[in-house]
Order: structure tokens, then sequence, then C-alpha cells
């Protein structure tokens, strides 16, 4: 906005600039030490003189940490502590390049503490705000001058994770947007570029690696160990969905949910959980409160995961009918590690074992799986790499007497996995929760909110996932998450599951070009 006389660079701030860091509390005060660090003078602004002494205090004590594992000279750290400046609600301001704002999460408070700063500092000033869940384009919308309003969303512990999401707000000048990302950038960390939405792109993300934990809970498909170590021995993740979400803490969780799914207008495919909300109104909010899905007092026994030992003899011989697509690693894996003979044929991608198939799941029951090939099928679920995950899910049909699950189980086993035993819910574990992911990744592509990869990289920097959203997709195969995803719909028959517009298009893209291993 030229007419308003600003000049801002889109190159990160120069270090001989100041940054104003409001709000001396977790977030804060590492932020502060972030900035401090990369060589910028930093005034530490809080109303609280308590606040104000327990962040520096933690700062120093953070500093004297990489001074002992040699990150840092004395001499640096003497001088990082000298460029920091806490200051209270009037200390004076000089030459301030950035404010970022890290206070109480309230719309109105945060207006009320920008209102003034825009008074305090001049008009080349970028303002940020590290809100995780208020709209950058409200409280922009609120100040004089919103083109210079963005967000920068650090993550907890903002001196050791690494993402920054720069969100945009509707009326932020794309050069400010473009300053905090080189900024961010210049400070070590990962930059993504978002527009303005709720949950911005990592915590929209990943609400079905948390909603789908939820629901396979809610109809006991399995216990709360077990799909901890599904998603992690055969998902690749590293952090089951309900030990993180008993770290997050319970009240916290269901909180962001709640103000997505209400910032979404109800829409469906964030609605929060009862059994979160049966959690919280109990108190077992999680590691905090020694008690969540798991009891963290002194003494508890942690509950071991479901383990399906093997019962039946492994067949000398099985026949790979057609590509098993993402799990196609099993045919060489089978006859090398397992040394089972395997035939080959064309077909439908499907295993078949003495008297039974096993297939990959693609959203379907078991048991309807089996009614629609005629014969007993067990299911097991995606794995991030089959030759290295230590755990396979697998569900059984109806139709499927002990002894074909035994066989399945023997399969597995065989080849040095562990199993667990899933009831057979659609879309078991690891595939449901990914397909997921993969549609609100792509939804999220597909209204401009981010770049499909920033969206990956958000996700990988800021919650650790082994893969990027959208290249697990591409991984999977864009035409299995499209049918795991209907699949889910019809099984439900709620607007949650609905398939992304992007994904029905690639899918579509695949199915024209025939590129796609069916
Ligand atoms: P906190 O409660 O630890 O710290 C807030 C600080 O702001 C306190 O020291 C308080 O005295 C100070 N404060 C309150 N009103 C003030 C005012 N008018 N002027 C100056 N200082 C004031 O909160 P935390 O966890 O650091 O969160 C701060 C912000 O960062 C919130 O917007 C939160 O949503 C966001 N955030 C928090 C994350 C977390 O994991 N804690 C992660 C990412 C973002």
């Amino acid at each position: 906005m030229a007419d308003q006389g600003s000049v801002l660079a889109t190159a990160a701030l120069p270090v001989e600039k100041s940054v104003v860091v409001i709000g001396a509390g977790t977030m804060g005060s590492g932020i502060a030490e972030v900035a401090a660090l990369a060589g910028h003078r930093v005034y530490l602004r809080d109303t609280s003189d308590a606040a104000l002494e327990r962040g520096i205090a933690q700062i120093c004590r953070s500093l004297d940490k990489r001074v002992e594992r040699g990150r840092l000279e004395q001499a640096q750290r003497d001088a990082i502590v000298a460029r920091l400046k806490p200051v209270n609600a009037t200390g004076a301001l000089e030459e301030v390049g950035l404010v970022i704002e890290v206070i109480v999460e309230n719309l109105d408070v945060k207006v009320a503490v920008l209102s003034q700063i825009e008074s305090e500092v001049g008009p080349d000033t970028i303002i940020a705000t590290n809100t995780s869940s208020l709209s950058v384009t409200a409280i922009a919308g609120r100040l004089s001058r919103p083109d210079r309003v963005a967000g920068m969303h650090f993550f907890n512990p903002a001196t050791v994770l690494p993402l920054v999401e720069v969100i945009g707000g509707a009326a932020t000048a794309p050069e400010v947007t473009r300053t905090l990302f080189e900024t961010a950038k210049a400070w070590g960390k990962v930059p993504v570029l978002c527009r303005s939405t709720p949950g911005f792109i990592v915590n929209r993300v990943a609400r079905p690696y948390y909603g789908e934990a939820l629901r396979l809970l809610q109809e006991q498909a399995t216990t709360p160990a077990t799909l901890d170590a599904v998603m992690r021995e055969c998902g690749g993740f590293k952090m089951g969905p309900c030990e993180l979400m008993d770290l997050i803490g319970h009240d916290v969780n269901f909180a962001v949910t709640k103000s997505v799914y209400e910032a979404f207008f109800d829409d469906p495919r964030y609605k929060p959980s009862l059994v979160q909300k049966d959690l919280v109104d109990a108190g077992w909010l999680g590691r905090k409160s020694g008690h969540g899905f798991f009891d963290y007092r002194e003494g508890a026994i942690p509950p071991m995961p479901d383990d399906a030992g093997a019962r039946a003899a492994v067949p000398g011989t099985v026949r790979i009918e057609g590509h098993l697509g993402p799990a196609a690693a099993l045919g060489d894996l089978l006859s090398r590690q397992a040394e089972i003979a395997v035939e080959r044929r064309d077909g439908i991608g499907l295993v078949r074992v003495d008297g039974f198939a096993l297939a990959l799941s693609d959203g379907r029951t078991a048991t309807e799986r089996s009614l629609a090939l005629g014969e007993p099928v067990v299911l097991f679920d995606l794995a991030l790499d089959y030759a290295a995950c230590s755990r396979v899910a697998l569900a059984a049909a109806a139709q499927c007497s002990d002894e074909h699950l035994a066989k399945a189980v023997g399969l597995f086993v065989q080849l040095g996995k562990k199993v667990s035993v899933l009831a057979d819910a659609p879309g078991l574990a690891v595939m449901r929760s990914v397909a997921m992911l993969v549609n609100e990744a792509a939804d999220a592509v597909h209204q401009g909110i981010a770049s499909a990869d920033d969206v990956d990289a958000a996700m990988r920097k800021g919650v650790n996932y082994p893969l990027g959203p959208m290249a697990w997709g591409q991984h999977i195969g864009i035409g299995h998450v499209g049918t795991v995803l209907r699949h889910l719909a019809q099984a439900y028959g709620e607007d949650r599951y609905r398939t992304s517009l992007w994904l029905q298009r690639a899918v579509h893209a695949t199915q024209a070009l025939g590129a796609e291993h069916g």
C-alpha cells in the first residue's frame, strides 16, 4: 500500500534492526532467544515483571546449555544476553524492524496490545502474531495498517522445532510475508507460506490423525496401546495418536478441535469426538494430570499392544494375482525372506493363500471384500515400508475360519513382523488415517492455502511425519487413496469422508493417462 509510505524489503530483516517480542512466556522467551541468537537486539516486553524475569532466566539457562555442549562460545553467549533488553509495557524501543506478539490467545487483548505498539514504531516495522488459532485477517483488520501485519507461527519449543508458518491475512502485503519468510530462514528455521485459515497448515492437516484414531477407539476396533503401536511400527509415525494426545493434553487438543470445527462452520470433517470429551470431563487430561488414555502415575504398568503369535504352519506356496500397489514389496519379501514359493498371475491385486485371499485395505471391511470376491479375505494395513516395518495390522472377514487368520498371521510372523489383529473396521488404522491426511492436505492445496511442497514440509518439520501427506499420496497411488475414501464415505454415509476435488481431479488425470497400476 504505497500511499501509506511503507518501504518494506523482501530480503531478511537486517540484523541491525531490533526485534520486539511481546510476551515473555513459554513461546515468547523461545522466540526471543532465536532472534537474539541470529544477531538482533531483542526487546522482550511483558506486563508482568515476574514473567520477564522468568523469561530471561529461561533464555540464559538455554544459552548456558549451548555453551556446555560446545555449540556456543562463552563470549557469544554474553553478547547475546547483552542484546536482550527486558522492558515493561512503557519501555522505550529503538530501531524496531519487527514486532512479534506472543501473548494470551485472546483476540481483543491481542488487538489492544498491537494497536498500542502501532503508535510506538515506524511505518516500516512489520507486525507479526504468533497466534495458533485466531484469524490473522481478523487481527490485522482491526489495526490501522493491516498490510504490514502477518502471522509468524513458531512451534513449541521454538528454539528446537524448525517449522515456522508465515501466514498472510487478506490484506497483508506480499513483501511482508516474503520478508518474514526470509527472516525465519536467516534464523535457521524452515518457513512455509500459508494463507490465514482455521488451523493454518499443521493444526488443520493433522486433524485426521487424531480424529480417525478417536473414531476407531469409539467403535472398539482396538485398544489405545495397540493403535499406537500400529501407527508407529507399521505407519512409521514417531508417536501414536493416543500417546501424542496425552502429551498435548486432551483439554488443549479438544479445544483446538472445537475451534477448527466451529471456524469451518461445523464441517463434519473436523467434528470433535465424544471419546475425547469424556477424557476432558473426567479430568484425564493426559501426562500433565497423571492420566489420559494411559496411566502415568508412579508404579502404573503401561499396557502392552496386542500381539498375535504364529499358531499355524506357514504355507509353502502363495500366488500373487495382479499388482499389490503400495504393498508390491511383499512379493519379494515373501520369496526371499520367508522362503515361500511365490507364483505370479494377472488379477486384481491380492495374495491367494491356501483357502483364502490376503489383500491390502481399500477402505472396505474384510467381510465386504469377501462378499465381493466370493471367498474369505484377510486384510492387511498400509505400511510406510513393508521391508522395514516391525509390525503389521490385520483384520479377518466374518467368513474366515480361525485357521485362515492364523495362517495370515504366520506369513507376517515369518517375515519377522509383530502382528496386531484389529476388528474388521473400514480402512483399518494406518490406511484410513493416511488417506484422510492426504485428503485434508489436498483440500488445503486445492483451496490455495499453501503449496503442496509447503504442506509436506510443514507436516514433516512441524509434527515429524515420516512423509509429507502429498508425497505419501503419490507413494500409495492417488487412485488407491481415492478408492479408500470412496469406500469410507459409502461405509459411513457421512460428508466427513468426501473426497477433495483436488484428489478427484488427480485420479481422473491418472486414469486418463492410464498410468496408475490399479
Ligand atoms: P504463556 O502464558 O506462557 O505466555 C504469555 C505471556 O504473555 C505471559 O508472560 C503474560 O504475562 C504475557 N502477557 C499477557 N498479556 C500481556 C500484555 N497485554 N502485554 C504484554 N505481555 C502480556 O503463553 P504461551 O504458551 O507462550 O502462548 C503465547 C501465544 O503463543 C498464544 O497466542 C498461543 O496461542 C501461541 N502459541 C503457543 C504455543 C504453545 O505450545 N504454548 C505454540 C504456538 C503458538
